[in-house]
């Protein structure tokens, strides 16, 4: 994880969010590669689960909702973490992450003090809206993104005229005071969600449910995620939150262990059925094709972090290769594998030299494929060493302009997994780029 975090802030993937005064715990900054690796993942999410179904629509509601909201939730009573604080050293733990032994003997792990009786700690940041800091001006910021989702989801029908079973998918962020926000960024107080509701009639909930778990795990295998990294791990009772009737985790192998990368619920008809009760509107859904038959949907929730999908993929792409035995520095190579649907930067184009029209005729290569590609231009130091850069970056494809170029319009094509070079028409350049893209294989 050190090496990861290294290189992301190196590369400019992944800042700490304030670093100049010390940095804020629990939030981080995506940099400029960052960023375009979030937006490929976040696209990738967005094309399966609403361009790819006819009958799931897109939403992105405020993070900022009627305070009503999370109580009808169940949020405000138990979106809690049971925690400690030692009286000596002021550390504070969730006590369900320290060792048993330690907390029977009350005693702080870091120092040995004393430990606080367990207590319930609500994770939600609450704050005040408008100029009173009274209990009606109480805010929430959203720790999940599904609630939006449930009270449109009478719009959405509306709207769209959507019939049941359909989905309503949303990407955004969420807020929660976590207590313990180590490694990186898998676990912070600021992060995003990407969750599709999927809304069915009781009944038939279990089949959908297994549904969604099959479609989730197809859809990393098609990102090309090392499918033996991945392994389910189903909730038992005591696991469970207090809107599931049945939950599913699929589980990433990070460096630091097996953990949580996304959840599969079944929220039976909790949520809908609080939000009738608190708000007093009539939630039921009207099936027209069944006599007007009304019922209360059954929810089940896909529930990803993007941020966390981030931090999965730079790890499941970080690679160290040995490429020569010289005995220097430069035999071995970082190299980050990403599919090239999801790399910040898909082709970079690399002139051998800048002068004799080199540059230029670069230039006009990237300025021809940059509309359809995310491209980079790097015109210094040795061609070995720009190759590493756009390796640790991730690039798949390297587009080199020699002399050669200039005599018959062909340009080398350098694959970043293979290291392997071959000669390309100009002409032919982004028809390649798209056949390779396309027929994409990771082989390491
Ligand atoms: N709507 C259901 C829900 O929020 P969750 O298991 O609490 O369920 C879903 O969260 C996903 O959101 C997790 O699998 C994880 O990927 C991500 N997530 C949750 N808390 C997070 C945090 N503090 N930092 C980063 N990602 C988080």
């Amino acid at each position: 994880m050190e090496k990861i975090t290294s290189l992301a802030k190196r590369r400019g993937f992944v800042f700490q969010s304030s670093e100049i005064y010390g940095g804020q715990n629990g939030a981080w900054d995506y940099g400029p590669l960052g960023i375009e690796l979030k937006n490929r993942i976040a696209g990738a999410w967005w094309k399966e689960m609403t361009r790819l179904h006819d009958n799931i629509a897109g939403l992105d509601a405020a993070i900022l909702m009627h305070p009503r909201t999370w109580e009808a939730s169940g949020h405000v009573e138990n979106f809690t973490d049971p925690l400690v604080d030692c009286k000596k050293c002021k550390s504070r733990f969730r006590a369900d992450m320290i060792p048993q032994e330690n907390l029977a003997a009350k005693k702080c792990p870091d120092c040995g003090g004393e430990l606080t009786d367990t207590r319930k700690f609500n994770l939600m940041f609450k704050s005040h809206i408008g100029p009173a800091e009274d209990t009606a001006s109480v805010i929430y910021l959203r720790p999940e993104t599904a609630q939006g989702i449930y009270v449109n989801y009478k719009n959405i029908i509306q709207s769209n005229r959507m019939k049941i079973p359909f989905g309503i998918a949303q990407i955004g962020k969420a807020f929660r005071n976590e207590i313990v926000t180590k490694n990186f960024i898998f676990r912070t107080c600021e992060f995003e969600q990407m969750e599709m509701q999927y809304f069915v009639k009781p009944g038939t909930d279990e089949e959908w449910f297994n549904e969604w778990r099959k479609q989730r795990w197809a859809y990393y295998e098609k990102l090309g995620v090392k499918m033996d990294h991945l392994r389910w791990h189903q909730h038992g009772k005591d696991e469970l939150a207090h809107y599931a009737k049945d939950a599913y985790d699929i589980e990433y192998l990070f460096p630091m262990g097996w953990r949580e990368l996304e959840g599969v619920h079944n929220r039976t008809d909790y949520d809908l059925g609080r939000h009738a009760q608190f708000s007093g509107k009539d939630m039921q859904y009207i099936d027209q094709d069944a006599g007007s038959e009304r019922y209360i949907p059954y929810i089940i929730e896909t529930s990803a972090g993007l941020t966390r999908n981030v931090l999965m993929i730079l790890c499941d792409a970080y690679d160290e290769e040995q490429v020569a035995e010289k005995g220097n520095d430069d035999d071995w190579r970082t190299v980050l594998r990403f599919h090239p649907d999801l790399a910040p930067v898909t082709a970079a184009i690399l002139p051998l030299m800048k002068k004799d029209g080199l540059a230029e005729m670069a230039q006009d290569i990237r300025k021809e494929l940059q509309d359809d590609y995310a491209t980079d231009y790097d015109q210094s130091g040795a061609i070995g060493r720009r190759y590493r850069r756009q390796d640790e970056a991730g690039t798949p494809f390297c587009i080199t302009v020699d002399y050669q170029s200039k005599d018959d319009n062909t340009v080398t094509l350098r694959f970043r997994d293979s290291m392997e070079q071959v000669r390309v028409p100009r002409a032919e350049l982004a028809a390649r780029l798209k056949q390779e893209i396309k027929g994409y294989k990771r082989i390491k």
